[in-house]
């Protein structure tokens, strides 16, 4: 483990991702700490689930480095998986399952096998208990999103990784999932996520990258970026009734033009 000030648990260098000829991510650079939330904004399309992927071993990325808990997850994927939790942005699980055996199952795969009691228990506190007999298909958007997050943190991972974890959610819903994404914070451990969500980036990110066209163009606290971009000509025009926010900073940085 790394000492002294720099205490990251993920190293992302120069990270780029091709698809055929297209380039992705071009330049994506950024660190997390431990005890960090840290947010990934962008644009549709600016490249934040290609970097999700090739921190999870899912994409193969063209160059730069990304190392997880010191492990490089090209060169020892298998360490560098052990110690994240991952959420994906559209997730299915084995469709004959129901809900109770899909926690049951993955449960054992990560090597916290939990019984009948631990399992009910589990599916009350996210509000899935009438739920347990029923497939994952046949939960709503919202109710999968809260399995899936239980899944990907049920071997309390160093690094939890969540693509729009709170999309389509319902705002008890999203309190609750804000709820848990501290508490992993609070137990010393990290998360990174994406969202489209400046109330959410603001509400419960310690610092957050823009990525736009598949570079970072800026890195900080949600505070400090509207500091530091409050008097950008392109801020002060996209602003309203004469309060910066940081979606005036989003779009000023990132431009008014909705991406194909
Ligand atoms: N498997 C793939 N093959 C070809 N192109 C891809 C593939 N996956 C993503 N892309 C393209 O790469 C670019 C970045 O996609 P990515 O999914 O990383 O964006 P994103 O920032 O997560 O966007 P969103 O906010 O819409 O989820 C997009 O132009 C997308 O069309
Ligand atoms: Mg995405």
């Amino acid at each position: 483990m790394n000492t002294g000030q720099d205490q990251y648990i993920l190293k992302v260098e120069g990270l780029a991702v091709s698809y055929g000829s297209f380039e992705a991510v071009k330049d994506v650079s950024f660190n997390v700490l431990q005890g960090e939330i840290f947010g990934l904004l962008g644009p549709n399309g600016a490249g934040k689930t290609s970097t999700l992927s090739s921190i999870e071993g899912l994409v193969k990325f063209k160059s730069g480095s990304i190392k997880l808990n010191d492990y490089d997850v090209q060169q020892q994927p298998l360490q560098a998986k052990a110690s994240m939790g991952v959420q994906l942005q559209s997730t299915s699980f084995q469709a004959e399952l129901n809900v109770a055996q899909i926690l049951q199952l993955y449960s054992g795969i990560y090597g916290v096998p939990m019984d009948a009691d631990q399992i009910k228990t589990t599916l009350r506190e996210i509000g899935l208990d009438e739920a347990g007999k029923k497939k994952y298909s046949q939960l709503s958007g919202g109710q999968q999103q809260r399995l899936s997050l239980i899944i990907a943190t049920i071997h309390n991972p160093k690094l939890v990784l969540l693509d729009e974890p709170t999309t389509g959610l319902d705002p008890q819903s999203r309190r609750q999932l804000w709820e848990r994404i501290e508490a992993i914070k609070a137990r010393g451990h990290a998360v990174l996520l994406t969202t489209h969500s400046m109330e959410e980036a603001e509400a419960v990110c310690d610092r957050i990258a823009i990525v736009d066209h598949g570079c970072v163009i800026a890195i900080d606290t949600p505070q400090a970026l509207v500091d530091k971009h409050r008097d950008d000509p392109e801020v002060i025009a996209v602003s309203r009734r004469g309060k910066v926010t940081l979606e005036d900073v989003f779009i000023g940085l990132t431009g008014k033009a909705v991406r194909a």
